[in-house]
């Protein structure tokens, strides 16, 4: 985890912290599993380097059957000195890959909406898909969905539920 935290760290200037204790908590939450957990390496001076990471936790649908496959994507983050070179994308489409050989139906962020949507996300709210906590109006945009089994977004509906470590409103602030 040290180089998984550092690079959390250099991402996230102000709240690291709080992040890496998060992914410390889903990575034992049992409510979280299974996950799907990917580092992104390059080949440094001193061998390969950790310079990326996401983490994508199981979630489910209130008061549902959980019969549906839901995953929450928190946190993604590549180290500052190699933004910008593709990699934050290429670990969403591996993880997203991943994930839809394991017949996963959707996955939900709280992100950034000009960021997400070239990965196929799109506001989540308008679909009918509710966050776990409110987010606020001018930020709706931000609660984002992608479909990973066609049709899904429209069979389903209602309130995400995530994994309890991920559920505390101090991490569903955009
Ligand atoms: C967001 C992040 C993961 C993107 O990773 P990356 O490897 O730099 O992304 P890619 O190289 O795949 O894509 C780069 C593109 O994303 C855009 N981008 C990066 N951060 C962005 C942001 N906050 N809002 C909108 N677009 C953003 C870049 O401007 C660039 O756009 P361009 O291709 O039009 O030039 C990375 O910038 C990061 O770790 N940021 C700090 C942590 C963070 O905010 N994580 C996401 C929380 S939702």
């Amino acid at each position: 985890m040290g180089a998984i935290a550092q690079v959390i760290t250099a991402a996230f200037p102000k709240e690291g912290a709080i992040i890496v204790d998060l992914v410390n908590d889903l990575i034992k939450d049992p409510t979280a599993q299974p996950v799907v957990s990917l580092v992104a390496t390059l080949q440094g001076d001193t061998g390969e380097e950790i310079v990326g990471y996401i983490l994508f936790s199981n979630a489910w649908l209130e008061g549902g059957d959980r019969t549906e496959s839901i995953v929450m994507l928190a946190p993604l983050c590549v180290h500052p000195t190699h933004q910008k070179q593709g990699i934050g994308g290429q670990l969403i489409e591996d993880a997203i890959q991943r994930l839809a050989a394991s017949e996963v139906d959707l996955a939900f962020l709280l992100g950034y909406p000009s960021y997400y949507p070239r990965h196929g996300f799109s506001p989540a709210g308008k679909q009918g898909f509710i966050p776990t906590y409110p987010v606020p109006e001018k930020d709706a945009d931000a609660w984002m969905v992608r479909e990973l089994k066609p049709g899904a977004a429209e069979s389903l509906s209602g309130k995400v539920i995530c994994a309890d470590a991920l559920n505390e409103p101090q991490h569903w602030q955009e």
